[in-house]
């Protein structure tokens, strides 16, 4: 038999050909064939948008609008979109046709990533890489259990870790939870409680603590002070702190890390990803102390007893080497830091003037921005209108004419909550902060003094809360 001819329709696979045949159908394929309630959540506030190209902290439409992301892809765009560098780093890292993934040789990518990664943390010794948040906590899950011989884990209430089952465990909301029992036995204690901690850790029975320094579900910090008798009490009973530095690392605080904003915290395990590759490749990684991972690694037996097969890829070190370097030289922290101050400051100011707005807080840039209970007789009683259908509806007001109507990605920072989160690419300048405090103030006027379209709105999502009960 001869081989075969390539039959008359097997094309040469085309990208470029295929997106510009297929890619307006993409919100029927996905309500086909992915997450149906994506695209319909989109359309119901118009959201349902089609952008065509992105650089650094902006995207623009097909008629050429420009648009701020205030998002970041729920915080991996730290550098931006299409970082020249780290994009230089992938393409040449494919083009050097490197023997990756071989398993069983050791590629110099993951160690010259763990290397320079680990000068961030000096207390800490080595690194686990995987492909996600969720994972990097799965991974502390694990060897904070085996390490300390004890398997519960403790969680601050409102926590996020991740969606996988182990992080589901250690989830604060009972939204995300529900249906999903039996999760492992960990305990929630309040966020700053140290009496309560104390109290569980007496039990004997407790591997770790894991907590956000700034949690990602409403911005709320840890008191000042906690983290630090936190890691004294659990140290005391033999067991590790973990820092979930999944959104808060790589700068989003205006500190490398948010633990480091207090001296004297040195968490056991802390839990990387999100930003760490430049928002191209999946990655995760979990930095521990020396004696965990001899702990959990102890003999050749076991080398595979935590690993993942995409682990350590070229690409996901590439870009993380990149984007690492990018930060020093462009001293990405300090901008987060400057700017984290400037929109918080001009943010702050607004707080006396308008009552639906009762709190403005956050590090850096990682900013809630909390709306409240108002005085005025009239405004009181649309608010309570929107708080009797659903929590979390007048936030939702706020965010889509900041999308409508000004071109600003913002997000309502959790279910339930009455709070926006700003969590903007770390590279973005005075004229983006201004143009988003300007917008945020005319959405702001609007619900006070106009704003009959924008009650309307409201009103049409309190129809949807009730009729989704
Ligand atoms: C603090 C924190 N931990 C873990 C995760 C999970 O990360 P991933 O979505 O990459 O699994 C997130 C995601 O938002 C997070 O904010």
């Amino acid at each position: 038999m001869t081989t075969a001819e390539p039959s008359a329709q097997s094309e040469e696979f085309d990208l470029g050909r295929l997106l510009a045949a297929r890619g307006a159908e993409r919100y029927e394929l996905h309500a086909r064939h992915l997450n149906h309630q994506l695209p319909r959540m989109l359309h119901t506030i118009g959201f349902d948008k089609i952008y065509e190209r992105a650089e650094g902290a902006h995207f623009w439409d097909a008629d050429g609008n420009d648009y701020l992301d205030m998002l970041a892809g729920f915080g991996v765009m730290g550098l931006g979109r299409h970082h020249p560098v780290v994009r230089k780093a992938l393409h040449d890292v494919l083009d050097a046709s490197l023997a990756d993934l071989t398993r069983f040789d050791c590629q110099p990518l993951p160690g010259l990533l763990a290397e320079r990664l680990l000068t961030h943390s000096p207390h800490l010794d080595r690194v686990f890489f995987g492909n996600s948040g969720t994972e990097a906590v799965e991974t502390a899950l694990k060897f904070a259990r085996y390490a300390t011989g004890k398997p519960r884990v403790l969680y601050c209430s409102h926590a996020f870790h991740g969606l996988t089952t182990g992080s589901l465990s250690v989830n604060g909301e009972s939204g995300f939870r529900d249906g999903f029992a039996p999760l492992l036995p960990d305990t929630a204690v309040p966020l700053g409680d140290l009496d309560t901690l104390a109290k569980e850790l007496r039990k004997g029975d407790v591997a770790g603590l894991i907590v956000e320094p700034i949690q990602g579900k409403g911005v709320h910090e840890a008191p000042p002070g906690y983290l630090l008798a936190a890691q004294e009490l659990l140290h005391r009973h033999k067991a590790l702190l973990i820092a979930d530095e999944v959104q808060t690392g790589l700068g989003r605080t205006g500190d490398f890390y948010a633990y480091q904003h207090e001296d004297g915290v040195e968490p056991d395990l802390v839990c990387v990803a999100k930003a760490l590759s430049g928002g191209y490749v999946p990655v995760g990684a979990t930095l521990g102390k020396d004696w965990i991972f001899k702990k959990v690694y102890s003999s050749m037996d076991r080398v595979l007893v935590h690993s993942a097969s995409f682990g350590s890829n070229a690409q996901a070190m590439a870009a993380g080497l990149a984007v690492l370097s990018v930060m020093e030289n462009e001293e990405i922290v300090a901008n987060a830091r400057a700017m984290g101050e400037r929109l918080r400051s001009r943010l702050s100011a607004l707080v006396d003037k308008y009552e639906l707005l009762s709190e403005v807080r956050g590090r850096g840039l990682m900013i809630g921005i909390e709306f409240g209970r108002p005085r005025s007789l009239k405004l009181r009683s649309r608010w309570t209108m929107l708080q009797a259908a659903r929590k979390g509806l007048f936030a939702q007001m706020v965010v889509v004419p900041l999308l409508q109507r000004h071109r600003i990605l913002t997000q309502v920072s959790g279910d339930h909550l009455e709070v926006i989160k700003l969590i903007p690419p770390l590279i973005i300048g005075e004229r983006d902060v201004d143009r988003f405090v300007d917008a945020f103030t005319e959405v702001m006027d609007d619900a006070h003094h106009g704003g009959g379209l924008m009650w309307d709105f409201g009103k049409t999502l309190v129809k949807q809360a009730v009729a989704n009960r």
